[in-house]
This record gives structure tokens, C-alpha cells and sequence, in this order.
């Protein structure tokens, strides 16, 4: 049950603030951290301590933070194989402010991630072949996404698409051959233009995106839950109440898990359901991956609230 992630990996640069500084204006904030992250390597870390076999392709700079997220990524057992270095480059890093609410701003400098090429993924071919899932997000080139959904369609293997950072540019064309397409709701606004406010609007923006051809539509709402739209249904999974202090990477969590419990059996509102929970307990825990509970955590939450 291999699940392989074809995608970015940053080095999270968290600033903890109180308020962002107006143009020539120097505040002091009250913490920092630096962390693994990256939207791909933060699905494939939550795939990973769920219990998923993953395989990640991905691209690092030959700088100094290269080692470090090759063996943050090994820490939690995913293959590296073809995870490369690329010369003369950096590797991507995301300064990224969490504010009192803990909503968080980030930006990203993509670095090595940008010379994740359509080449890298028919290197890695044979082993990508063996897996179950592709999961795929959008900091790496969108020809390298195309390339990747094909591949999993040419092979039998389904493809979820995280479309973040939105980009209105996307070819739909590629977009809808792949099998859970997952956004936010400001994702689902930009690639929609429709507003989504309500759930009802939502549903309606998620209901365009099935129109113009994809299967499944996973729209991750915060505290407002998941809605899964299909063709025939709509459906809403309810959040858990938290205390949240940290919500970045709260998408990759949900993301990351329900592929591991989607691989298993099939399930997919159960997988709706537990990565709800895994994504909940993230958001209490400060950073990215170091946020991420493991499986005990989580059925012992489960536990608790049923
Ligand atoms: O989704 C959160 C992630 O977005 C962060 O880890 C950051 O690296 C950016 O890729």
C-alpha cells in the first residue's frame, strides 16, 4: 500500500507575531521556529506517521538546509531514492507569520523545487509502478503535475490533487483526469472566481468543478469541516471543536492522512473522518510536521469524542 508524493519541500522560516509591520516600520515579534516543511513533504510526513509506506520524489538545493530535510524526511521512514540535489541551487524556504488568532501568511521561494522536471518522475518509474496512490500539490512545475496524473492514469494508479497554492492558469484539461481534487475554500474561490462564503456557495463553486469533469471534490473549510461533492451528492463532515494555537499545514495534515486510511480499503468518508481529527489535533501544536500526531493520539482523541 505505497503512496507516493511527487512534490515540494521547504524549510519553514515561523514567525510568531503580534501584528504584521506597516511599510518602513520595524516590530518586535515574540517567537521563532524553523521547521521541515513544504506542502508535499508535509503530506508525505503525514501519510508516513499514520503507518504509510512513502516514497517521495522531490527536489532539495545544495545548500545547508539539503541534509537536513533529506534526513527529517528518512526520520519518519520515507524513501528518498529520488530525492536529489540540484546544484548551484537553494532549497525552498517559506517565511511564514502565524498571528494571535493563529491564522497564518506564508510565502514561498521555491528554489530546487522548481527543477522538479516530468524526466524526474519517469526516473522514478519502476517504483512509483508499485504504488497506490499518487498524491501531487502545486509548488513544483504544473508540467510536471500534468506529466504525474497521466503517469498514474497511463499505470491505474488514482491521483489526488492538493491545487495549492491556487493558480488560475490551471488546464483543466489534465486537472480532471485526476481522481480527489482537494482545495480550501479560498483555493476553491480563486480557481472558481465564485464567492464562498456560505456552505451553500461552496457547494455550488464545488459543483462547477464537477461539471467541467472531475469525479470528487474534497473541500477542506477550517473550522467550518469538510464538504465531499460528487456528481450525484454532497456531503458535510463537521469539525472538531479545538483550541486551535497553529493552523498551517493543518491542509497538508488532513491531506496526508486521509490518503494512508484512503489506500487501505477504498473508504473514502472514512478516510474524510479520521483525517478531520488528525487535521484537528495539528492545529493545537505549534509549526508544520512537528504538529502532526500519531496514531495513538489520534484514536485516543477518537476515543474521547464519540
Ligand atoms: O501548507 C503549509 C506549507 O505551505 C508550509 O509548510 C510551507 O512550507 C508552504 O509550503
Amino acid at each position: 500500500m505505497n503512496i507516493a508524493v511527487i512534490g515540494s519541500n521547504m524549510v519553514d522560516l515561523i514567525s510568531y507575531i503580534e501584528k504584521m509591520p506597516k511599510e518602513g516600520e520595524t516590530l518586535e515579534a515574540p517567537d521563532f521556529e524553523i521547521g521541515c516543511g513544504g506542502k508535499g513533504a508535509n503530506q508525505a510526513v503525514a501519510a508516513a506517521k499514520m503507518g504509510s509506506k512513502v516514497m517521495m520524489v522531490t527536489k532539495v538545493g545544495d545548500d545547508l538546509f539539503a541534509n537536513n530535510t533529506i534526513q527529517n524526511l528518512e526520520r519518519y521512514g520515507i524513501d528518498t531514492e529520488f530525492t536529489n540535489k540540484v546544484p548551484g541551487t537553494s532549497s525552498g524556504v517559506a517565511p511564514i507569520f502565524v498571528d494571535q488568532e493563529s491564522k497564518n501568511r506564508i510565502l514561498i521561494i521555491k528554489g530546487a523545487n522548481q527543477h522538479l522536471l516530468p524526466e524526474d518522475v519517469d526516473r522514478a518509474a519502476e517504483k512509483l509502478k508499485k504504488c497506490s496512490l499518487i498524491v501531487l500539490q502545486l509548488e513544483i512545475p504544473l508540467p510536471t503535475i500534468y506529466h504525474a496524473i497521466e503517469f498514474g492514469n497511463k499505470h491505474g494508479i488514482p491521483v489526488i490533487l492538493n491545487p495549492a497554492p491556487a493558480r488560475k492558469d490551471l488546464d483543466f484539461e489534465y486537472v480532471c483526469k485526476s481522481d480527489f481534487f482537494i482545495p480550501n475554500e479560498s483555493e476553491l474561490e480563486i480557481l472558481t472566481g465564485m464567492p464562498v462564503e456560505s456552505e451553500d456557495q461552496i457547494q455550488k463553486a464545488a459543483m462547477v468543478l464537477i461539471e467541467k469533469g472531475l469525479k470528487n471534490v474534497i473541500v477542506t473549510m477550517g473550522s467550518r469541516g469538510v464538504m465531499w461533492v460528487t456528481k450525484e451528492k454532497s456531503q458535510t463532515v463537521d469539525s472538531h471543536k479545538v483550541a486551535a494555537i497553529d493552523t498551517t499545514g493543518a491542509g497538508d495534515a488532513f491531506i496526508g492522512c486521509f490518503a494512508h486510511y484512503f489506500v487501505q480499503n477504498g473508504d473514502v468518508l472514512n478516510a474524510i473522518k479520521m483525517a478531520t481529527a488528525f487535521a484537528a489535533l495539528s492545529v493545537t501544536k505549534r509549526g508544520t510536521q512537528t504538529s502532526y500526531p500519531g496514531i495513538d493520539e489520534v484514536e485516543q482523541f477518537l476515543k474521547v469524542r464519540v
